[in-house]
């Protein structure tokens, strides 16, 4: 099989892998969807005649949904692949099964996989643009393209900014992207968490590490609280989830110790009573978790717009 080289601006596999022209292309028309989404006026026929492959390897509520509506939004066909009704389940390797899909002819291959690189690989070969929906512990793109956006419309800015990220660390690809991209928009990130949740490396600039989420949070801008990996964590061998919680969850009081325009954002899906509570997750001036949520729609649109409109193989 031949690999072949992949150039980056043809795909979102990553962030430390973007181009700075195209990391600022995706933020710019965010904010030219989020404007249309919020006004009227999205062209309906951007991808009018494009057919978009999904191909979910790992379950999804948010992004694959909100990848659908950004493509019907903008015209595309969406086919979602069903990998428990496919050949996979007949021992047809993954190769295979990706060489078969691609020589179909879709115009884009949106792809999540729980294996480390695997988008990458797909990118190598394909000859359409891919993007990655979420791979491993690793990369989620568009998810912290997305939590960038949520930040910059009420904060207006990035850099100069502190973004405090708590929870399971070690095994979010959330976290990871958004460690690559907030500290190379110029924010000071502050990981909290307890030291089994913390990555073995860690970028040493503008990051800093708390296991007192206490110390962690006091002078952040942002918060963002992530996901406990019920499904990734051997929970009979985590049976203190009150006392998680206690040390590591973000409640109304702890939120009250915090400056007082802190903003909260989760990425989902929430865990509620366990690394938020209720209350906190509800907050009408803190939270902006539905905001980030929303703002995956007008990040996908852009990303798609870009990438099979501008930059398609
Ligand atoms: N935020 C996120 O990736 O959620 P899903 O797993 O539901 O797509």
């Amino acid at each position: 099989m031949l690999f072949r080289p992949v150039d980056p601006e043809s795909h979102l596999l990553d962030i430390p892998g973007l181009p700075a022209p195209m990391l600022e292309a995706y933020l710019n028309r965010t904010g030219f969807y989020a404007e249309k989404l919020a006004n009227g006026g999205v062209d309906r026929s951007t991808l009018s005649g494009k057919t978009i492959l999904n191909l979910f390897f790992e379950p999804s509520t948010r992004t694959r949904t909100s990848f659908e509506m950004a493509a019907y939004r903008l015209g595309a066909n969406i086919v979602n692949w069903d990998p428990d009704g496919s050949a996979a389940r007949k021992g047809e390797s993954f190769t295979d099964i990706i060489q078969s899909l691609a020589a179909l002819r879709p115009d884009g291959i949106i792809i999540r996989h729980a294996k480390y690189n695997t988008p990458h690989m797909v990118a190598q070969i394909v000859d359409c643009p891919v993007i990655n929906a979420g791979d491993s512990w690793r990369a989620h793109p568009t998810q912290a393209l997305a939590d960038a956006y949520t930040i910059l419309q009420r904060k207006g800015r990035i850099g100069g900014l502190t973004v405090a990220i708590c929870g399971d660390v070690a095994q979010s690809r959330v976290a990871a992207c958004n460690i690559a991209l907030l500290t190379r928009l110029g924010a000071t990130v502050n990981l909290i968490a307890p030291p089994n949740f913390l990555p073995p490396t860690l970028p040493h600039q503008n990051v800093a590490v708390f296991t007192d989420m206490d110390e962690g949070i006091r002078n952040a801008d942002v918060i963002m609280m992530l996901h406990l990996q019920k499904d990734r964590l051997d929970m009979s061998a985590f049976t203190d989830t009150v006392g998680y919680h206690h040390a590591y969850g973000l409640t109304g009081e702890r939120l009250r110790r915090c400056k007082g325009d802190v903003i909260v954002l989760h990425p989902g899906p929430l865990n509620r009573g366990l690394e938020i509570a209720d209350d906190v997750a509800d907050d009408p001036h803190h939270s902006l978790i539905l905001q980030q949520a929303a703002n995956t729609l007008p990040t996908r649109m852009a990303v798609l717009d870009i990438l099979l409109n501008e930059k398609g193989q």
